[in-house]
């Protein structure tokens, strides 16, 4: 098992596939972005397997794939497959878009990944279309309703919620999310590269309180995955909305990850620019022992949490490239 200088185990890889997207969210990625990996820096399958075997046999025993949108790396479902078959792993899930989930569904579920969650930030065309940067909705919920009929269970859906942005639309989404079976979480904008900084970012406190009493919602204290989310839930438990608050109460003691992005850089806290570059190793011919030993020194290097309040001009990556 892997464990950091705090005592925090770290059980949970989140893998960046590709830094691209065919989206432009706000918060995310601006328009005119040039800073993109080139392809010969990508990590191959091949070494991507042979690393996250390596994290595996330390314990590593949940992987997210993400990006960019992980889907735009081709024959994803190929290297879903072999990260499943890893010897220990028990948890494999995706975070995307859903602009391409209709063509990948069926394969995706059939690879071995369990669970998915989706960025959505609105259901009215319009507002996704300021957000994202072309008129993307209608996509989205097609790709959104294939994954549901792929038999993905349970479906998550990710809205930042950003003040005078989307913050109008949050009770819509909640009875959307009611209504399909899906698990809805709110997650307050961090100051993520040179995008929007604190402009956005909404104080999620108040809004838990005022959606507690109209929709009837109760703490829950069942675990409904490995991330961050703080739960509530209908009487009937059978509707879920979580809050990520990583700006008004932050959950780095608690932290359990590390982010792995495309060019093989191993990302300690999405929030701090500590980093162990694996590229050089896994293309310098070390051994399977040597890379154990670069991945405990790795950890060693995870700061105790971020600092997106006291320093917001800190961190100078954008989410896409760290692995969101
Ligand atoms: P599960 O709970 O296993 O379903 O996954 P998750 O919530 O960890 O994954 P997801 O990709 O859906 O993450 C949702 C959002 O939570 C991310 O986009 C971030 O905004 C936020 N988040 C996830 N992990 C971290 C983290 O380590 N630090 C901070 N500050 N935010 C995080
Ligand atoms: N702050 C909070 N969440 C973000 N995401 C992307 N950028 C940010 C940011 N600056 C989230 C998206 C998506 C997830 C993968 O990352 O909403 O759900
Ligand atoms: Fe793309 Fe997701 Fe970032 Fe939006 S939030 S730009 S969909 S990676």
């Amino acid at each position: 098992m892997l464990s950091d200088r705090f005592g925090r185990s770290i059980d949970y890889l989140r893998l960046s596939v590709t830094d691209r997207c065919d989206l432009r969210c706000t918060y995310c990625l601006p328009k005119g972005f040039k800073g993109f990996e080139e392809p010969k820096h990508w990590l191959t399958f091949d070494e991507i397997e042979r690393l996250l075997g390596a994290f595996a046999r330390l314990g590593t025993s949940r992987v997210r794939l993400t990006g960019g949108e992980p889907l735009l790396r081709r024959n994803l479902p190929e290297l879903a497959a072999r990260i499943a078959r890893l010897p220990g792993m028990r948890d494999l899930s995706l975070s995307t878009n859903a602009t391409r989930l209709n063509r990948h569904a069926g394969e995706l579920k059939a690879a071995g990944v369990s669970r998915i969650n989706v960025s959505l930030d609105s259901l009215d065309r319009e507002c996704m279309e300021k957000i994202t940067g072309r008129d993307s909705l209608p996509q989205i919920l097609e790709g959104i309703m294939s994954g549901k009929a792929a038999g993905f269970d349970p479906i998550k859906i990710n809205m930042v919620a950003m003040r005078g942005i989307n913050e109008n639309e949050i009770d819509a989404m909640v009875a959307f999310c009611i209504e399909h079976g899906f698990i809805l979480r709110l997650i307050e904008a961090m100051p993520m590269g040179a995008t929007g900084r604190d402009a956005a970012f909404l104080e999620l406190g108040p809004i838990q309180t005022r959606l507690q009493s109209k929709f009837g919602l109760q703490p829950q204290a069942a675990e409904l995955g490995g991330g961050p989310a703080r739960y509530l839930a209908t009487a009937d438990g059978r509707a879920s909305v979580g809050f990520i608050t990583p700006m008004s109460q932050h959950f780095c003691a608690t932290c359990n990850r590390v982010r792995l992005a495309v060019d093989g850089t191993l990302y300690l806290c999405l929030g701090q620019e500590e980093k162990f570059e694996f590229r050089p190793l896994l293309r310098g011919g070390a051994s399977d022992a040597e890379l154990e030993q670069a991945i405990r020194t790795a950890i060693e290097l995870k700061p105790q949490k971020h600092e997106f309040r006291e320093q917001p001009d800190k961190v100078i990556r954008f989410m896409a490239q760290t692995g969101g």
